[in-house]
């Protein structure tokens, strides 16, 4: 009689109280048949048929205790689908996300279910039922990206995935809020309620926002063991205040476990740890402590140098007792087995209490498909008859919808549609426009109607199927000039108007028919085309024959000829565009002059090159082949990745051409032909400074004079060009690649003087810095101001490299800061030079040359502009250097050593240019003053 009492006082009491919560909630018990209210908690549950379309309600045998939400399960189709239950959220709110997996008996034959567990496009867990009696619960604290949060089971590895319970439970303001919660999620790996009564979690109504408490009396493997001897149980049941910050439940917080002996240890394992955590310990003082009576400890276990010095005092730190005191690690790297214990301080009567614990992993949010893709690909699922699509979560990951094909990128976006023939209705929407990644779009057979939507946009577009609907509306005439487009069908529709010649030229397999009321061009224009065809055909003929005397003509008719390559292809392979302005006025048969670059015909340059078939690089703009011209001069011949339009590049030669200096690589010619700008410079016979430092496989290594006469060559001609040219060039790429070594092992730098017009082609789409990493100035790299000193501090990084041996930027020599600049800057100023000398030279050279060297460079590598010195400056310092080093300069050393062997390789032009003296500051005048 009174326990019936007594049960229903504690009934209605849920009833009444606890309403307004539950409301809130959303609990699924996943493959239940109705709905109905859990007497121990008040929850109520729904089954999830409105929820989730697929898979079977499967009755458990056996369930461990009697309730009602694990006795059916939902078990889904072995196949390689996602199944995703899609529950509402409010974006920006915490919420807790629970699911809870008991497989229940296990028939003979049967294995055990494993099977992967994800949260949006984050994997959060692979459920590996182990012990079918168990529940296994997995909670996620989340910050709500958005509108709804899909929960998707998939990849089963054995068995049938299966859920048991989803529950959804919101949390108030900012509980559980973290600096990382833009980009992580709390998967939680332990609550631990300490000192509990018996093996019950405490769960909803103690608590109200409905977290699992875990009973430390759960036994499992290697779980809550090492428990130090004289640890006891205590409890009180006074009230205990527990407002502060995450609320944990006054049940939880009114029991403890005391370490009566001073010490007060465990263990546990964490499921998918090390990883770094978020954890908690809750602290409440509930018992009564006598005046002579002190509770004091420490963190003795795990290690964290932060936290082991502090002295846990419960009550004067919560100001009182039966008052919370959470102290909280925010982000500590915790192991797979957590071991911690308290250690009592000498002056605690009291050993460590404990009521609380809990850790959570920080879980990093994986990116969702492209936002832009998930509108369209939404549209197109609700245009279609195909009720069934549903249920399916994010279209690319973990695995992409039935007819969506996705590129693996981050964010990974949509590369096909396929829906042919699958009752799509309505018109395309505008938005596939967005849609930049798409390369196949099959929308053939469905009830399509209205216009093709813009999609000039989609420039990786290659095959398009949209025949057989009820599309309507003209062709518009960008389709032939998407630059990727192969395949066009829009055979059978409405389509009405002109179709765009480009279209019919054959380079697009394209089919159009059955469309009554669209037509090729009207008859005399095409006619007139056929004869403008002919005539250019013809002209091209002549042209070929005569190429020589026709030059001129050649040049008045390029417009001519650049219509008609694109027009009919291949007519015209061979019909040089010689530009017609002063640069070329030193042609016509005289002997070139060596100093300005001069026109090479794609033709000769194929031969040259035996059509590029020897490929010597690739720098930043372009691949760089080997060639011999036919007089024999060795040349390296840059093609341009096509950045500037056509005045430009012949006015970029122009200026490069008047460029002299012996320590920067000479532009001997160039050509522009078929859509290809080229460059032809002096071939380098020793390559790049970058292959003698770091590719030592073949090479003889370069001694320290070796290296230090590279380095002032190097400078000299950075100086020239910002010094020596007017107006002043920044070479903006400077580095190990881009210093060539001639024969004679002297240096020149290459790539240079292409800034300007890269600079004007870019600016509209990118605010990106030009350069390469490892090498960037990081002052002009944020606020993209440029001077010559984002050249010297990249300058600085080459003599780093020179003296260490080592490249830039790696992982494995810098550690986390990964560069060059920030390891021997660190070791310099230290005054330890010796640990960043390549080991090569180390006891064959003077060290106070290379002080002089390191001190230079770190001038260099100064975070402002300001700071740094001019190359003259540097040059200075490396002819210093020298003077240590061997007493004497680089000219004198080169001299001595390498001349003789080589000189009879030398090429005409280097022994000119080696006659010539160093300075050549009047070298940039314009060419009348020549
Ligand atoms: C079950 O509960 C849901 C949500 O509270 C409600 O919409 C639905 O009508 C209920 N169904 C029945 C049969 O009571
Ligand atoms: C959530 O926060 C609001 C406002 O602070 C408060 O009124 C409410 O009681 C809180 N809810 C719970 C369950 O603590
Ligand atoms: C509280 O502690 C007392 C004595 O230590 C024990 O008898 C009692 O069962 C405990 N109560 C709970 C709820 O743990
Ligand atoms: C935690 O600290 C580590 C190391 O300091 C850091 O790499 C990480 O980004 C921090 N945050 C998270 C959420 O892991
Ligand atoms: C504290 O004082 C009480 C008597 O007031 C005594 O029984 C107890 O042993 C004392 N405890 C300590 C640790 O001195
Ligand atoms: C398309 O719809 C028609 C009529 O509504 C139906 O008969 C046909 O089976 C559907 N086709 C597909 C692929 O669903």
């Amino acid at each position: 009689m009174s326990s019936l009492s007594h049960f229903l006082v504690v009934f209605l009491f849920f009833i009444s109280s606890v309403v307004c919560q539950v409301e809130e909630f959303i609990s699924l018990d996943c493959g239940g048949t109705s709905n109905y209210t859990d007497r121990s908690t008040g929850i109520a549950w729904i089954p999830d048929r409105d929820y989730m379309n697929y898979g079977q309600p499967v009755g458990v045998i056996n369930p461990n205790g009697n309730l009602v939400q694990y006795q059916r399960r939902r078990d889904f189709p072995i196949d390689n689908k996602k199944y995703c239950y899609t529950l509402a959220t409010q974006e920006r709110r915490r919420y807790l996300v629970r699911a809870t997996f008991q497989y229940g008996n296990l028939k003979n034959e049967e294995t055990y279910p494993q099977f992967q567990l994800y949260l949006d496009a984050t994997q959060w867990y692979t459920v590996s039922i182990l012990d079918a009696s168990r529940i296994y619960a997995k909670e996620m604290i989340i910050r709500a990206p958005s509108d709804s949060i899909d929960v998707c089971i998939c990849c089963a590895t054995t068995g049938s995935p299966f859920i048991s319970t989803l529950e959804l439970r919101p949390l108030n303001l900012s509980m559980y809020a973290t600096d990382y919660e833009d980009n992580f999620f709390l998967d939680v790996a332990a609550r631990l309620n300490f000192g509990a009564p018996s093996e019950d979690s405490v769960r909803y109504p103690d608590d109200p926002y409905d977290r699992i408490w875990q009973s430390d009396l759960i036994k499992r493997p290697n779980y809550l063991v090492g428990v130090a001897p004289g640890t006891e149980r205590i409890n009180t049941s006074k009230n205990v205040n527990t407002k502060t910050r995450e609320y944990p439940p006054v049940k939880v917080m009114q029991t403890a476990v005391v370490g009566t002996k001073g010490v007060l240890s465990y263990r546990l394992n964490l499921d998918n740890f090390p990883a770094n955590a978020r954890a908690y310990a809750y602290f409440a003082e509930i018992e009564d402590l006598g005046a002579n009576e002190t509770r004091k400890f420490k963190l003795s276990q795990p290690i964290m140098p932060d936290y082991n010095n502090a002295v846990v005092n419960i009550a004067e730190n919560a100001n009182g007792s039966y008052t919370l005191y959470e102290p909280s690690y925010m982000n500590v790297t915790l192991e797979f087995v957590l071991s911690f214990s308290f250690a009592r301080t000498r002056d605690s009567t009291q050993g460590p209490l404990l009521n609380a614990m809990e850790i959570c992993r920080y879980l990093r949010i994986a990116p969702k498909t492209d936002g832009h893709d998930l509108i369209v690909a939404n549209f197109l699922r609700l245009m279609s008859a195909e009720s069934i699509w549903t249920n399916e979560g994010d279209p690319c990951v973990p695995t992409p919808w039935e007819w969506v094909a996705c590129s693996s990128t981050t964010p990974p976006r949509i590369t096909k549609i396929l829906l042919s023939r699958k009752n799509v209705t309505g018109e395309i929407p505008s938005e596939l426009n967005n849609m930049e990644a798409l390369t196949e779009l099959w929308l053939d057979g469905n009830s399509l109607e209205g216009p093709l939507p813009d999609i000039s946009n989609l420039i990786n577009l290659k095959i398009v199927h949209i025949e057989n609907n009820r599309l309507n509306g003209s062709i518009p005439s960008y389709l032939s000039s998407l630059p990727s487009l192969q395949e066009l069908y829009i055979q059978n529709n409405s389509f009405t108007g002109e179709i765009p010649s480009g279209l019919l030229n054959g380079k697009i397999i394209f089919h159009y028919g059955d469309n009554p009321q669209l037509h090729k061009e009207v008859q005399d224009k095409k006619h007139f085309k056929l004869i403008l065809g002919i005539s250019v055909g013809v002209l091209a003929i002549l042209s070929v024959l005569l190429v020589g005397s026709l030059l001129l003509i050649c040049n008045r008719q390029r417009k001519t000829f650049q219509q008609q390559k694109s027009d009919s292809k291949g007519g015209s392979k061979r019909s040089g565009t010689k530009p017609s302005n002063a640069y070329s006025i030193n042609l016509g048969g005289h002997l070139k002059d060596e100093r300005i670059a001069y026109y090479i015909t794609l033709s000769d340059l194929e031969e040259a090159t035996q059509n590029f078939s020897k490929k010597i690089g690739s720098g930043s703009f372009g691949s760089v082949y080997y060639g011999k011209m036919k007089d024999g001069k060795e040349v390296a011949v840059k093609i341009m990745a096509d950045l500037s339009s056509q005045g430009q590049f012949v006015t970029e030669v122009a200026l490069l051409s008047r460029i002299h200096h012996r320590n920067l690589v000479p532009l001997i010619g160039y050509c522009e032909e078929e859509h290809q700008r080229i460059l032809v410079y002096e071939y380098m016979h020793n390559g790049t400074l970058r292959d003698h430092i770091h590719d030592n496989a073949n090479q003889k290594q370069l001694d320290w004079l070796a290296r230090l006469c590279i380095a002032e060559d190097a400078a000299k001609g950075l100086e020239y060009l910002h010094t020596g040219c007017n107006p002043s060039i920044i070479h903006r790429d400077v580095k190990t690649s881009n210093i060539l070594l001639d024969i004679n092992m002297r240096a020149k730098v290459s790539d240079f003087g292409l800034s300007r017009q890269t600079e004007e082609d870019l600016t509209h789409v990118s605010s990106v810095a030009r350069g390469t990493v490892g090498y960037l100035d990081p002052e002009y790299y944020a606020n993209q101001q440029l001077t010559e000193k984002s050249d010297v501090y990249s300058f600085g990084v080459v003599l780093l490299e020179l003296i260490s041996g080592r490249k830039p930027i790696s992982a494995e020599d810098y550690g986390p800061e990964m560069n060059i600049v920030h390891w021997a800057r660190s070791l310099i100023r230290k005054g330890d030079v010796i640990s960043i000398v390549d080991p090569f030279l180390l006891g064959n050279v003077k060290i106070e040359s290379i002080w002089r060297i390191a001190e230079v460079a770190i001038q260099c590598v100064e975070q402002h502009g300001a700071s740094r010195p001019r190359m003259q400056e540097v040059i200075l310092a490396i002819q210093d250097a020298v003077k240590i080093e061997k007493g004497t300069d680089c000219n004198q050393k080169l001299a001595s050593s390498s001349s003789k062997a080589q000189s009879s390789r030398k090429t005409l032009l280097t022994s000119f240019l080696e006659i010539e003296s160093p300075d050549l500051s009047n070298d940039c005048l314009v060419p009348s003053a020549r």
